[in-house]
Parts: structure tokens; sequence; C-alpha cells
């Protein structure tokens, strides 16, 4: 494997990429090493303190540029200052440097430091910024009411897209790679664990951390919280509140070295050391996030089941397409998860067989069709390569297409090669050539296309229809579909059954002939895909068919609960209405939560009068991102939803 620093001089060859999310000037400067110092503290009422320093140790790649760096109006910087080159003459507190923090977008500010003289290329700077995070949305702070034991506040940080500027001052870009170290402090009978190769307790509760692989900064994360961890796997172990432990360690004993030692077989070697999971509030936005040797997931996971380990697969996936292979920009997001779901499949195809992993790609493919249908397919986040505008938000651009159309195309490559060993091996060789390194759509499929030298040759970039540039450019639905056919034998008795609920007068013979006691969660999931779609159903329909299947109707699991949820509001089912409010009250994901009150203000008055009244009960539990989505449904103003 080639050090990492070779890569990354590598990338530098390429042509510059110009992130419109970022206002700093990370082009002309390479950041080597970040080092946070943190002292986390909680106040009685849940808000906290996050008081830091940081330290850049920077090298300049081209004379005279200026420094800017992305930051938040949260983040109140009290000094900058340079620090002397090290073992030579200088004040060893630095030399205070004059910094000004000017507006750029509603997600961000641009941090201007003023520099003593132009930099000379080569020369080598280390820069402290003392600061503290404020109510930012990237520092999310919950009261003790909020996490799972009621007793102790919780604090966490959400990177991705653009909220870290809000974190720490940096270059807040998938662009710029560096390596990070921290302290953090905290208090007693608090435990912090980040995103790092390392982690280590000192004295004082202070814990110390250190990443030694480059990553860009989207991916840093901490959590203080009262935490505890249990062992799963040789090189993974499980964090959550002492409540939610024993459950944890019961989902994933055992499981997860199969899908690291799959992962490694197709994709390369693992070389982020740890593979560990924190199961976090009920309140985290998403399914989980991929932050390196430590992934985030919510509770919801803990189905009891083992049957929502797609996501824990996906996370994984993350660990080679995402974390060491990453999209220079937020507008090639698909890089990300697209090739991510992909590599998500294939270790589902490994691990469970080719039937059940179609039936799961299915219920993506059904997602896709619900919001290309709610967006209109020729809506232009329906490109694979988008266009953020400067001021739009990267956050506000997030949809199914990149992972699901993005899917396709990885499957539509595989498709053109034919083989699937030669394209298993064509992806180790991407992620080879890539690693540590961030890159353009484009460098993708100029290394594919010299990778299989036939096919370029053959011209398949340009195959009417199938061109590689409609694909990034042009909204629409995929123009190659996998065959998910392998998965019919699954699929088919969902069909069936959902054909059967739908008609006028209900066979009951015939539905009583299934059984479903035995189908597994993605097999319900597809079944309720089915009947949600052909929803709403002849009157008094969904009313039995709630009575004859509990298993649906009172389900645990999150990916029922989200689907009955959603038909209990297509088919207004009063009498089921408090299902809603009692999900969107348990959790708080994203994905769970937008489209039910995209569903309940699209409905009749008593589903809008539900809406209001479910919001304003949970409002203060919502991260601050999906609270002003919500906010912009219900019309009541806040971001593009
Ligand atoms: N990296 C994403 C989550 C994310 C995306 C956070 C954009 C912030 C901005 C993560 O890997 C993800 O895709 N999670 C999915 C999992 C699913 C596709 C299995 C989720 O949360 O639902
Ligand atoms: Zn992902």
């Amino acid at each position: 494997m080639a050090a990492p620093a070779e890569e990354a001089s590598a990338a530098r060859d390429r042509a510059p990429v110009r992130d419109t999310a970022s206002a700093s000037s990370a082009g002309p400067w390479s950041l080597r090493h970040l080092h946070l110092d943190l002292r986390v503290s909680f106040a009685a009422a849940g808000a906290g303190r996050l008081r830091g320093r940081a330290r850049l140790e920077l090298r300049c790649e081209r004379g005279g540029a200026e420094l800017r760096l992305d930051a938040h109006p949260a983040l109140a910087v009290s000094r900058a200052a340079l620090l002397p080159p090290p073992g030579g003459p200088g004040d060893a507190a630095g030399q205070a440097l004059p910094v000004e923090s000017r507006p750029f977008a509603s997600y961000g500010s641009a941090l201007h430091v003023a520099l003593p003289q132009a930099p000379r290329a080569g020369q080598l700077l280390t820069l402290l910024i003392d600061y503290e995070a404020g109510e930012g949305p990237g520092v999310c702070w919950l009261s003790p009411e909020q996490t799972a034991g009621k007793q102790k506040p919780y604090m966490y940080t959400q990177g991705q897209a653009v909220l870290n500027r809000s974190f720490f001052p940096c270059f807040d870009t998938p662009s710029v790679k560096f390596t990070y170290s921290a302290t953090v402090k905290v208090p007693e009978g608090f435990t912090a664990v980040m995103s790092a190769t390392s982690w280590e307790k000192q004295k004082d509760n202070t814990f110390v951390f250190k990443m030694s692989q480059p990553i860009p900064s989207y991916l840093i994360a901490l959590v203080v919280g009262d935490i505890v961890s249990a062992d799963v796997g040789p090189r993974s172990r499980v964090w959550a509140e002492p409540c939610l432990i024993e459950a944890a360690k019961k989902e994933y004993d055992g499981v997860i070295e199969e899908f690291l030692v799959v992962g490694e077989k197709l994709f390369g070697p693992y070389v982020w050391g740890r593979y560990d999971i924190l199961f976090m509030p009920p309140s985290f936005p998403f399914g989980g996030m991929e932050n390196p040797c430590l992934t985030f997931v919510t509770p919801c996971l803990l189905a009891g089941d083992r049957s929502l380990v797609d996501v824990i697969i996906h996370e994984i996936s993350h660990s080679w397409f995402g974390n060491l292979v990453t999209n220079a920009t937020w507008g090639e997001f698909w890089l990300n998860e697209g090739f991510t779901m992909y590599a998500q499949r294939r270790i589902s195809t490994e691990v469970y067989g080719l039937p059940y992993t179609c039936l799961e790609a299915a219920t993506g493919r059904a997602l896709l069709r619900q919001h290309m249908d709610a967006t209109g397919e020729e809506h232009p986040l329906n490109k694979l390569r988008v266009v953020i505008e400067p001021g739009v938000n990267p956050d506000d651009t997030y949809n199914e297409t990149p992972y699901e159309k993005g899917y396709c195309f990885v499957s539509y490559l595989a498709h053109l090669v034919g083989n699937q060993s030669k394209f298993d091996a064509f992806l180790q060789a991407y992620v080879n050539r890539f690693k540590f390194q961030s890159i353009t759509a484009d460098d993708t499929l100029e290394f594919f296309l010299e990778y299989f030298p036939e096919l370029k040759e053959k011209g398949v970039d340009s195959i009417p229809g199938f061109e590689f540039d409609r694909w990034l450019n042009t909204p629409g639905w995929p123009p190659y579909l996998p065959d998910l056919s392998p998965g019919q034998q699954l699929m088919r008795p969902a069909e069936e059954l959902a054909e059967l609920w739908a008609a006028d007068s209900l066979n009951m013979e015939a539905i009583e002939a299934v059984d479903i006691m035995g189908w597994r969660t993605y097999q319900l999931v597809y079944f309720l895909d089915q009947v949600l779609q052909k929803s709403p159903l002849p009157e008094g329909n969904v009313k039995r068919l709630s009575k004859m299947y509990p298993k649906i109707s009172k389900a645990q699991n999150a990916e029922l609960r989200l689907r009955w949820c959603q038909i209990v509001l297509k088919n207004n089912l009063e009498a089921e209405y408090s299902k809603v409010k009692d999900f969107l009250h348990s959790q708080g994901k994203q994905k769970y939560t937008l489209p039910l009150y995209r569903a309940m203000w699209g409905g009749s008055e008593a589903t809008r009068a539900l809406a209001v009244e479910t919001f304003s009960a949970t409002a203060p539990q919502l991260h601050v991102n999906v609270h002003n989505y919500v906010k912009k449904i219900l019309g009541l103003g806040g971001a593009e939803a």
C-alpha cells in the first residue's frame, strides 16, 4: 500500500475542483494535521458548552495565498495566533493575528485570517484558533429526557455534509483530507468517543484520540455521554447507553466480522483498524453515519432480529467508497452513495444470497420511484451530478437519486463488463488507485475506460441512450435497471397478496391461504410498499388487513412501522392515527419523519391537525435540519425540503 502522503501528491496533479459549498481558500493550502483541544461541559437545562482550541498545521502550496477558513456564526472565535516554527525563536503563545468573520451562506461564514506577510510556496505554518461552539447545527445538545436512559445529558456532532464548520474552524470541503488528533476533557461520569483510530482515557476524565489516516472534515465526529461498550468481534465493539448495551450486543454479536472479511475480499484491505458501532439517542437523524472506525446508528436498528443489518453493511461499505475514495464536492455525492449501495449489495449477495439482496434492492427501487413521482422525473436533482449553486445548502439536495440511480449506473458499468469477478477486480483497483483522495466522476469514468481498453475502444461511453454524459447530467429514470428477477421467489408472493387485498370484494379464502408468519422483514416491507402503491384500498380493506396481521400493524420494527403509518394515512384510517403520532414521538430519523409529515400535510383536515399537534410536541427533540424541513413542509418557513 502506498503511503498516504504520496497518494495525496498524486491527487494534486489533477485540476483543482471548485467546491461552491466552502468559503475557504483550501486550494492553495494543504492541511497536514489538525489537532483539537476540547472541553465539554453540560448545563442543567440540557444545553452545554464546548470550548476549543484548533491547531492547524498548514503548508502553503501557492505563494501569496490568502487564508480563509469555513466557520459559522455560532462559532465564537476569541483569538487566532501564528506559532513560531518548531525550535525557532518566538513567543510560545504565538503571534496574535487579526481575524474577521464575514457572511458566506445561510449555513456558514468565512473566517478571514490576516497573515503578517504573504506566505511563500512550501512554507509551513501552525495556526492556533481559540473558540467556543455555541448553538450551531453541527453540535447537538440533548437533555436527559431526550436520551434512552433519561438520566444524563448527551452531546453529539454530525458533520456531513457542511455542519462541522460549526464544530471547529477548518477547510470544510470533502476535497481536502488530513489526519487529526484530539484531547477532550469531559465531566465526571461521562465518556467521550470519536471517529479515530486510537482512543485512550487519561487522568482528569480526559480522552485522547488520534486518526492516523487522512480524512475529510465531515468525517470527524464526537459523542460525549453516559455510554459503555461491549465487544462483538475481534475488531468491533458496540457503544450505547447502559440501558441499551445488552440489546446492542445481542443484535450484532458475532456478525460484524463476516461483513468486514467479505468487504476486504471484494474491495481490498480495511485500513481503519477498528470498526465499532455507536447506538445514538432516538433523535439521531440518520439510519447510519459512516464516521470512520465508529459508525453512528439510530437505535431503531435494535429490532431484536438483526433484520435491519443492511444499514450496517451499508456503513461498512463506506469504509472503501466514501471514506477512502471520496467525492470531491457534494455535487458528486452519488460517487459516495451509489458505489456504496453497489458495494453493500455485493456484500449482501455474498452473505445472504442473491434472492434476498434483489428483494432489498427492489425496496430501494420503490423508494426511487416514489421520489421521482413526487418531484417529477425531470427535476434537476434527479441527475447524478448535481449543480450546487453558490448559496444552496448541499444538505437541501439530499434525495434517493444518488443512492438508487447511482446504484443503477454502477450496475450498468458492471453489465458493460459482463463478468462479475472482472468488475469486482476493477472496484478493488479503483479503490487502490484513488484511496485517500477526493475525486470527481470524470476521474472514475476515465479510470474505468483505462482499465477496460476494449470497452473504451468500443465507445461504451457513447452508446445512444446510455451515454455516460447522459447518466451524469440528464435528470430522469435510470436508462438501465439491473435485473432483480432472482428476487422473484420472495417478491411474487408479496405482490400476489397485495393484489388480493386491493380487490373490491376480498377473497378471504385466498388471503387466509397465505401464511406471512415466516416472511422476512424485507418481504413484509415489499408487500406494504405494494399495498401503499395501490392505496387508497376499497373501503374497509385496510381495517381488515390491520386486524388480520398484528405482526404488521403492531410491529415494533421501524421499517414496518413507517410503511404501516403511510398506509394508515393514505387510507384515512383514523382509528390508527395515534400510531403515526407514537412513531414520530419515538424517533427522529429524517427518512421516516419527512415522508410522514408530507403525507399528513397532503391529506385531510384531520391529518393536517395531527401534523401540527405532533410537530409542536416533538419539535424540540428533532435535529435542527429535520426540524427546518418539517417546518417547510407545514408551511411555517424554514429551509428547502
Ligand atoms: N452518509 C449517509 C448519511 C448522510 C448523508 C448524512 C448525507 C448526512 C448527509 C449514510 O451512509 C447513509 O446513507 N445512511 C442511510 C443508510 C441506508 C441507505 C442503508 C440512512 O441513514 O438511511
Ligand atoms: Zn451512505
